[in-house]
């Protein structure tokens, strides 16, 4: 590890460089090889760089270090970028005199961490920045600035009635934000697991950062725009891994379908109602006495043949598996987890017992690879009998039998290297490890790729998981609530992110319902869930009016399911969010800074949802270019706010002229066939070339340039489409060009061929 050392009486201040646009700080005598929140995916690397005395230039920026060790980075036109005034944390004279004796750093951090109880404080001066960004999962304004919130993982249903601006802490904790102007940006992740505090100049005049303990050890990201700063987050703690094209499409859940007739009943209606759907979810009812790895014998007691019939339905099947072990003997998961010392322990060293569905139960330890492992083959037989898919739930770890609604700080967890984990300091990374042990467990007896839903998460998680928003109610506030949420955790490095449409808790009614499916189309996750004893809220739970509208907007999705594959592409690999708030694109313009109530759908959808009840108009912003509205195809021009009419069937959704977009044709699943595509070219006078992607949805073997790419270029006046790889089959395409006041088709187009427009 080649790093820079500062000095001075009390401290040390060491500088590690990732690639041109990414520098470590970290304070103290000790860098641990591998942090145990296992966020960072990136080694350190030699850059160029030249070193003055108390200053590093570097290409795209340089370093100041005061003797006080806080640290000011400038930009190439020496423009402050980041200036902390204030760093606090405790001298490391006590681990010093432990680690004389002692041979293995590793060995002491976790002891050093809780014997010093070191809190962390870092004051840094505002001085450029207009809004901050990011920090995962956080309802209330997309702008963090003038609000101060904290990272601890949270069961927010247990701890209050629901998601709300004054609730700081959610069920994910991901120190990253992002600082931005029209011109400027940079992000800093904080590597910590401890519980973490952030004020964004609201009760001080500057940001300021706390952690409960640990190391004070950050990652400065540079980039030219917040798009960059974005995607060097994701190259430095990594991307999602291309999901199965199966799971992309509409997801349906309830606490609970109870048995299953009903869960074949509700498949059943929606392949009547010809409306498209590929998951569907069984929730904690299937199981015997909620005990995890077992099924109900009596009402699921024929669940292979459900199974199968789903299947044969083209559904996918995905349960629930939380991370409690009822505690009962001759249990088989309790009965191995405590003979193998599995499970995580309180302060006395006995195995923790906490309150969950099942009662007492006890928790995994997930952060031993053996626990992970043995987790991870448990779902064998599930795989067996027809599961598709898993979803983690609780995994915070909620615990009801605590006022805290998680586990005490001093109950701990023993790591691979034997050392002990207290809660105070690993909490925030069950959901990540036990991401890992699904993912891996399944990957192993699907050998497809493994569908995982998370509530929990932490940094990283992104690379094993998707992730919803946790326990929203059906209120319309929850409806305009998710998009900021969902924009934020885009911009933190966590793209397959999704809300439950039409509102969890308590019961929804069909307009709410109809204006959350129109913007629940885009969310990357789309699925509809509601809690036990609510109303049934499926897209043909209401009347037929309902059903119809639905029904129109849930096809939209399909229409849009490879547009929208090639956006988790594209993320997969460079880490763009798939959902994006205006400034992704937009940065010069501060209008797109503080809107939270519009997104864009990749670069080129945008769309403008109605988030309020008996509304049928709303105020519009459309960035710089020209937009033509999806539907009337009326062309508009950027740069202004229009007020516009949407009435309850309508949706408000333009698309950028000078852009090509892909469409697919009907289909009630993804599977069903997909055997013709149009291309839309939404024409304007420039040139314009677009790649898109196709492989088989669902295995490894795109690995293996297993996958076709294709080109659409449009040159002057005429449009070729080529084959750039052509190793998977190709479906037939047809093609569009959307003119001024025309459309000129062409069925079946040839590769290589040049079309007239
Ligand atoms: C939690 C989950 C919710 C689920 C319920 C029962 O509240 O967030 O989605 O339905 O538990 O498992």
């Amino acid at each position: 590890m080649e790093k820079i050392i500062f000095k001075n009486e009390k401290n040390q201040l060491n500088i590690l460089f990732y690639n041109e646009n990414i520098v470590r700080f970290v304070y103290g005598d000790y860098i641990p090889k591998k942090n145990i929140t296992d966020a960072v995916i990136l080694e350190p690397t030699k850059i160029e760089f030249t070193k003055d005395k108390n200053k590093i230039y570097t290409k795209n920026f340089d370093i100041i270090i005061n003797n006080n060790l806080t640290i000011k980075i400038l930009n190439k036109q020496d423009e402050i970028l980041l200036e902390d005034t204030k760093i606090e944390f405790k001298t490391h004279e006590k681990i010093k005199n432990k680690l004389e004796n002692t041979e293995s750093l590793d060995s002491v951090l976790s002891e050093r961490d809780l014997e010093i109880i070191n809190p962390i404080k870092v004051e840094r001066k505002v001085t450029f920045e207009k809004g901050f960004y990011g920090l995962g999962e956080k309802y209330g304004f997309i702008n963090l600035i003038d609000r101060d919130t904290y990272n601890w993982n949270t069961d927010v249903l247990g701890v209050t009635t629901m998601h709300n601006s004054a609730q700081r802490a959610y069920h994910t904790s991901i120190p990253f934000y992002i600082a931005t102007d029209e011109s400027k940006s940079y992000g800093i992740f904080y590597d910590t697991s401890y519980k973490t505090y952030f004020d964004f100049k609201k009760l001080s005049e500057n940001v300021v950062y706390k952690a409960d303990g640990g190391i004070l050890d950050y990652y400065f990201i540079y980039g030219k725009n917040i798009k960059d700063v974005v995607q060097n987050y994701s190259n430095l703690t990594g991307t999602l891994k291309l999901p199965r094209k199966d799971f992309i499409g509409f997801q349906q859940c309830r606490w609970s379908y109870m048995n299953t007739k009903e869960t074949l009943e509700i498949a059943k209606k929606f392949r009547k109602n010809n409306i498209p759907a590929d998951v569907i979810y069984l929730d904690i009812d299937y199981m015997e006495n909620y005990k995890v790895f077992t099924i109900d014998s009596e009402n699921f007691k024929d669940f292979k043949n459900m199974a199968k019939e789903l299947h044969k339905m083209g559904f996918k099947l995905v349960v629930i598996i939380d991370p409690g072990v009822k505690v009962e003997d001759s249990y088989k998961v309790y009965e191995e987890g405590i003979k193998n010392d599995y499970f995580i322990k309180d302060k006395n060293g006995e195995v923790y017992i906490g309150k969950v569905w099942p009662g007492d139960s006890s928790f995994p330890d997930f952060l031993r690879d053996k626990v992970r492992k043995w987790w991870g083959e448990l779902h064998s037989n599930l795989i067996k009998i027809g599961v598709d898919g898993f979803w983690n739930d609780m995994n915070e770890i909620a615990d009801m039998s605590n006022d805290t609604k998680t586990l005490p700080e001093d109950s701990y967890h023993i790591d691979d290297n034997g050392i002990k984990r207290y809660q105070k300091e690993v909490h925030n990374l069950y959901g990540h490890y036990e991401a890992i042990s699904t993912y891996e467990g399944v990957k192993k007896l699907q050998n497809k790729r493994p569908f995982i839903l998370t509530r929990a998460a932490s940094a990283g998680t992104q690379r094993f998981s998707s992730l919803w928003t946790g326990d929203n109610s059906s209120v319309w506030e929850h409806l305009e609530g998710s998009i900021p949420m969902l924009l934020n955790l885009g911009l933190s490095g966590y793209s397959y992110v999704g809300s439950d449409i039409g509102g969890f808790i308590d019961d929804t009614n069909k307009e709410l319902l109809i204006r959350w499916t129109q913007l629940g189309i885009f969310y990357p996750l789309c699925r509809n869930h509601s809690v036990i004893n609510s109303r049934y809220q499926e897209p043909f739970a209401f009347d037929n009016e309902t059903t119809e509208i639905i029904k129109k907007y849930i096809k939209l999705r399909y229409k849009f399911i490879d547009y929208l594959y090639n956006l988790f592409r594209e993320s997969s690999i460079k880490g763009n969010p798939i959902l994006r708030p205006l400034f992704y694109h937009y940065q010069e313009d501060i209008e797109t800074h503080n809107i939270n109530d519009e997104f864009l759908f990749g670069e080129n959808i945008l769309v403008a949802p109605i988030i309020r009840p008996k509304q049928n108009r709303r105020l519009v912003y459309l960035p710089n270019g020209k937009w033509i509205n999806y539907f009337t195809k009326e062309e508009f021009e950027g740069n202004n706010y229009y007020i516009m009419k949407a009435n309850l069937n309508e949706l408000l959704l333009f698309v950028k002229k000078g852009s090509i977009l892909i469409e697919n044709s009907e289909m009630n699943y993804i599977f069903e066939n997909n055997d013709k595509i149009t291309i839309h070219i939404y024409a304007d006078e420039n040139n314009l070339s677009k790649e898109f992607y196709f492989d088989d949805g669902i295995s490894f073997e795109y690995k293996n340039e297993k996958y076709s790419i294709i080109k659409v270029e449009k040159i002057d006046n005429s449009v070729k489409i080529s084959k750039i790889i052509d190793n998977y089959i190709l479906p037939k395409f047809d093609l569009i060009i959307h003119k001024k006041n025309d459309i000129i088709k062409f069925e079946n187009i040839q590769f290589d061929n040049i079309y007239n427009i």
